[in-house]
């Protein structure tokens, strides 16, 4: 399953393949928390007032649309590597989409004044340089706000939560899908991903400072909010 983050091209083929049924099967799993999720992202941007933001791994559009009717006076573009998820985007009303690796991103430096990330970095073959990369395109005190999933603490909830990822999203997300294996490489890539302080430090040394962690939903969920570091 580790092959999966390894080999950007397996990426871009599961979600080019689930493309159609992505935000379906989005609504489904998280019993409709996605939307939940989006909205405590999107109050967190709109106090930062930006006039430009570029939503990275932006798939079908959900976060960059949820921004842009937020902020109504921002310029938002979408990014992504996967041409049928930008295209479910463009259907949804985004106008302005790219397609781009996040780790290599066209964009010259210091251009934007927020970048984002929801369910996206975790699937980047190198977390660190996906990190580096916004920061690079970001302006000196921009803001950058990651949202993926984690793993609970709580020790009760944490084998349970672990037993819903391994044992009964894969098969709930299969029937609808077809694509059990991609939401068995979900529950592997969620238990690889660092959460908490190992994120906080991970954010860190990518050319940020002032790192936030904010769990949500019994810590099943975070956004981590960080501020460009001057000398980056
Ligand atoms: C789980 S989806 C998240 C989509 C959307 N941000 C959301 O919140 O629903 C992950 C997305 O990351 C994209 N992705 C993964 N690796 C990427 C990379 N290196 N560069 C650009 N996009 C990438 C995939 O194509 C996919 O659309």
């Amino acid at each position: 399953m580790e092959i999966y983050k390894e080999n950007p091209e397996m990426v871009r083929g599961l979600f080019s393949d689930i493309a159609g049924r992505y935000q379906v099967v989005n609504h489904l799993l998280s019993g409709g928390l996605d939307f939940y999720w989006r909205a405590i992202a999107v109050r967190l941007i709109r106090s930062w007032n930006p006039s430009s933001v570029l939503d990275v791994a932006t798939g079908t559009g959900d976060l960059a649309m949820a921004i842009r009717k937020a902020c109504p006076n921002a310029r938002v573009i979408g990014a992504d590597f996967c041409l049928p998820m930008l295209e479910v985007a463009k259907k949804n009303g985004l106008p302005e989409l790219v397609v781009a690796d996040g780790m290599n991103l066209p964009f010259a430096d210091q251009n934007f004044d927020v970048v984002t990330a929801a369910f996206g970095l975790r699937n980047m073959a190198s977390w660190e340089k996906g990190l580096s990369e916004m920061a690079r395109i970001l302006k000196p005190g921009g803001h950058l706000l990651i949202l993926d999933f984690s793993l609970p603490t709580l020790p009760v909830i944490r084998p349970l939560y672990r037993f819903y990822l391994h044992h009964i999203l894969p098969h709930m997300a299969g029937l609808v899908t077809g694509r059990k294996d991609a939401y068995e490489y979900l529950g592997v890539s969620i238990e690889q991903f660092p959460s908490g302080s190992k994120m906080t430090a991970l954010i860190e040394s990518c050319g940020f400072r002032g790192v936030k962690a904010y769990p949500l939903t019994l810590g099943t969920v975070s956004i981590y909010t960080a501020i460009k570091s001057g000398d980056h």
